[in-house]
């Protein structure tokens, strides 16, 4: 017994002077350097395919090379002779030619990707544009998928610059590192000090610095399987593989719609806006002109009715048609929010939620809509609107006449607002958008608004690069404004501009009548929208229209416009429900959060808003109850719904997208030391393995001598 302890600590001492010795401490204190500023790219899945990108579960390790230019790619290509790589990669050479090409290599086991919005050396504009989406995007799940003159856009390819980056299969992770520090601590203290090759080309020696990856991902294949093997799970309470995409869509309309009123036909007009997008990496820019200029000027809208009192007098006129303000969530991800509205309206179910036994509100379904009008990416062509409209609805000879007439309002309104106004091409067919959700299933007067007469203007369509200063809604030159909101940059006047008309247009459409609305009276609203959702949601307006709870959430920069996964609500969805409540809904009277809620249990018709309030002169906020007609409705695709269970997936009439579940995302880096410390930390290894399979092999010999075997105990165990 005595000579095994003996043994067994000379075992150890042994090893543990081998390991001083071979520098085992430098190798635990070597120094993995963690990289915080990472936002990893991910995997979705649709029904039939998985896109986006993972590493191994344990993560994916590779020499760091850094690409700056096409002979840097080259030499990891046809040389690089410490594969795998990790490379790092500027905005300028990240593309999917290049990506291509070293995955093809096999030499790459993933790519940090450097995005310093900040930094103009760092992260220059890419010159040809940058787009991860498609060229002709959601075109499979738009009204001419199936039409031989303008499916897969025959007629205008909408996103030229668009690369289907977005839905690759990559196989291996990306990561975009946001922070200058930590991109310079890349390149320079860990590539250039230990890896970049010699001057004359040969690869450095050992030490190199290496980097792990981390983003496994838990789902694989396809959405069915994903779906089938998480349901299957759930029910042993173990973690889900995916979820479905989704949130809340947002709508109000003007008037309440009671079910104990007639709702004519032909009565409703839908003004729509989409509230998100996507980029290749979640949390990284909010996307400024597609989609939050859309989003802003609705939101407009709805303000200036009611600070016009325009909304007064639609409320007052039974003949005035109802406007229905409808912001959909999850349209980037093959139209989510727009196809399960459609759904809902043709199951006579929308507005009320599924569960709903007693119906309150009159349903609204498609015959009830009179007119769709949509505003999409207006940040570009400050004076310049396009209108768009449907050629295969306009073969119906009333559709039309009732196209026509809203084209000549548009333009009577453009002269107004001093913008010029111009029909986009008679035959062209409408761009990307969710009014084509409606048109599939019933032809209806339409019109959307854009800042682009054929492809769009915007070169950075759903990417990172989508940012405020490239439509002039930057603040840089406010800085001696006491209040930055305060600073109407050229965007906000265009899209006062823009909202105006916009509310003009609605209002004439739902009485007839014109309105006067000023626009330069809603610049400082616009502007104090565009800078809450561009850069800092700690704003006034904000902390005007949230509760207390909320306060917290407003912090997160950038702000969320990816729709993520359908369990938990987007707070941007929660924000704009909380605006148009605000701009559409009254005041009235409560005094505390608890009497002001209380009554969404007696009154089914609206929905009541404690908000924190707008600042006194002392810097208090006191607080004020709104009731309005704000609501959300589900924005999940049908297919995930228990009634379809039928439904043929591959079918591709709804989108079926989810989203991967990770454990880590995590970027560090560290020094890979010499060939002979790693083969003497593997002698090590394998010596301290023998000697472990002896001592095993000596105890089980001797183990009744070691262990004295202890007498049965006379206690039971059973209980
Ligand atoms: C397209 O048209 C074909 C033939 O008319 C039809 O079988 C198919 O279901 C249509 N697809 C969609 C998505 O509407
Ligand atoms: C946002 O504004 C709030 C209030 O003015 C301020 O305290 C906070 O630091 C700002 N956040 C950022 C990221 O600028
Ligand atoms: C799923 O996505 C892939 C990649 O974009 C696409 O090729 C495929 O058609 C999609 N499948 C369905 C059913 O939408």
């Amino acid at each position: 017994m005595v000579n095994l302890v003996m043994r067994l600590s000379l075992c150890f001492v042994v090893f543990a002077v081998i390991c001083e010795l071979g520098e085992c401490v430098r190798t635990s204190k070597k120094i993995y350097v963690n990289l915080e500023s990472v936002q990893g790219c991910f995997r979705r899945l649709n029904a039939t395919h998985q896109i986006g990108c993972a590493s191994k579960l344990g993560g994916n390790v590779g020499i760091i090379h850094n690409i700056e230019t096409d002979e840097d790619l080259t030499w990891i290509v046809d040389y690089g002779p410490h594969a795998p790589y990790i490379t790092i990669m500027s905005s300028l050479i990240f593309n999917v030619t290049n990506v291509q090409r070293l995955k093809d290599s096999g030499k790459v086991n993933g790519i940090l990707v450097s995005h310093v919005v900040s930094n103009k050396s760092i992260t220059p504009l890419p010159p040809d544009g940058f787009s991860p989406d498609h060229s002709c995007p959601l075109d499979a799940f738009g009204m001419y998928r199936n039409d031989s003159d303008y499916k897969n856009c025959k007629s205008v390819v909408w996103n030229p610059v668009g690369s289907s980056m977005m839905y690759q299969d990559f196989g291996i992770p990306i990561f975009v590192l946001q922070n200058e520090t930590e991109v310079n601590s890349a390149i320079y203290d860990c590539y250039e000090k230990f890896n970049k090759p010699n001057p004359d080309g040969t690869s450095r020696k050992y030490p190199l610095c290496a980097a792990e990856l981390k983003s496994g991902m838990f789902a694989a294949k396809d959405s069915v399987t994903c779906i089938r093997r998480t349901n299957h799970i759930v029910n042993l309470n173990v973690d889900q593989f995916c979820d479905p995409l989704g949130d809340q869509n947002v709508f109000a309309t003007v008037k309440e719609i009671s079910s104990e009123k007639s709702l004519p036909f032909d009565h409703v007009i839908v003004a729509a806006a989409r509230i998100d997008s996507f980029t290749l990496f979640e949390h990284v820019t909010p996307s400024a002109d597609n989609d939050i200029t859309g989003l802003v000027t609705l939101l407009t809208a709805a303000f200036a009715l009611s600070m016009s009192g325009a909304k007064e007098s639609i409320q007052n006129s039974p003949d005035a048609k109802d406007i229905m303000f409808t912001f959909f969530q999850g349209e980037a991800f093959d139209y989510i929010g727009s196809s399960r509205m459609v759904y809902e309206m043709e199951k006579n179910r929308f507005p009320n939620t599924l569960d709903d036994t007693n119906v309150y509100l009159h349903p609204v379904n498609l015959s009830h809509i009179s007119h769709l009008v949509e505003v999409n990416q207006l940040g570009f062509g400050e004076r310049n609107l396009s209108i768009h409209t449907d050629p295969i609805s306009r073969n119906s000879s009333q559709i039309d006449t009732q196209v026509k007439e809203m084209v000549t309002k548009l333009k009577e309104f453009g002269n107004e607002y001093d913008i010029s106004v111009k029909l986009a091409g008679e035959s062209q067919p409408l761009p990307p958008g969710s009014v084509q959700r409606f048109l599939l299933k019933r032809s209806i007067p339409t019109v959307m608004l854009t800042d682009h007469q054929r492809e769009f203007t915007n070169q950075f369509y759903n990417s990172r690069f989508d940012l405020a200063e490239n439509i002039k809604a930057n603040y840089s030159e406010s800085l001696n404004q006491s209040s930055e909101y305060d600073y109407v940059t050229p965007q906000a006047e265009n899209l006062a501009r823009k909202g105006a008309l916009l509310a003009q247009f609605l209002y004439s459409l739902s009485t007839g009548d014109k309105t006067y609305i000023s626009a330069v009276e809603l610049e400082p609203m616009v502007t104090h929208m565009l800078y809450c959702f561009l850069y800092n949601g700690t704003c006034d307006l904000f902390q005007t229209v949230v509760d207390k709870a909320d306060v917290e959430k407003l912090n997160e920069e950038p702000y969320p416009f990816y729709v993520s996964v359908a369990r938990n609500t987007n707070y941007v969805s929660g924000l704009t429900k909380k605006l148009l409540a605000y701009f559409l809904g009254v005041q009235i009277e409560a005094d505390n959060s608890d009497n002001c809620k209380a009554q969404n249990s007696t009154d089914k018709l609206y929905e009541y808003y404690w908000m924190q309030g707008p600042l006194d002169e002392n810097g208090t906020r006191h607080g004020m109850c709104y009731r309005s007609t704000a609501a959300y409705s589900e924005a999940k695709s049908p297919v995930f719904l228990d009634e379809m269970s039928g439904y043929d997936w591959a079918s591709g009439e709804y989108s079926s997208w989810t989203e991967s579940t990770w454990d880590t995302f995590s970027v560090r880096l560290f020094l890979v030391p010499s060939e002979q410390f790693q083969m003497l930390t593997l002698g090590i290894g394998i010596a301290v393995l023998l000697c472990s399979h002896c001592l095993i092999f000596f105890i089980s010999r001797k183990a009744g001598t070691i262990f004295s075997v202890p007498p049965p105990s006379p206690v039971s165990t059973a209980n």
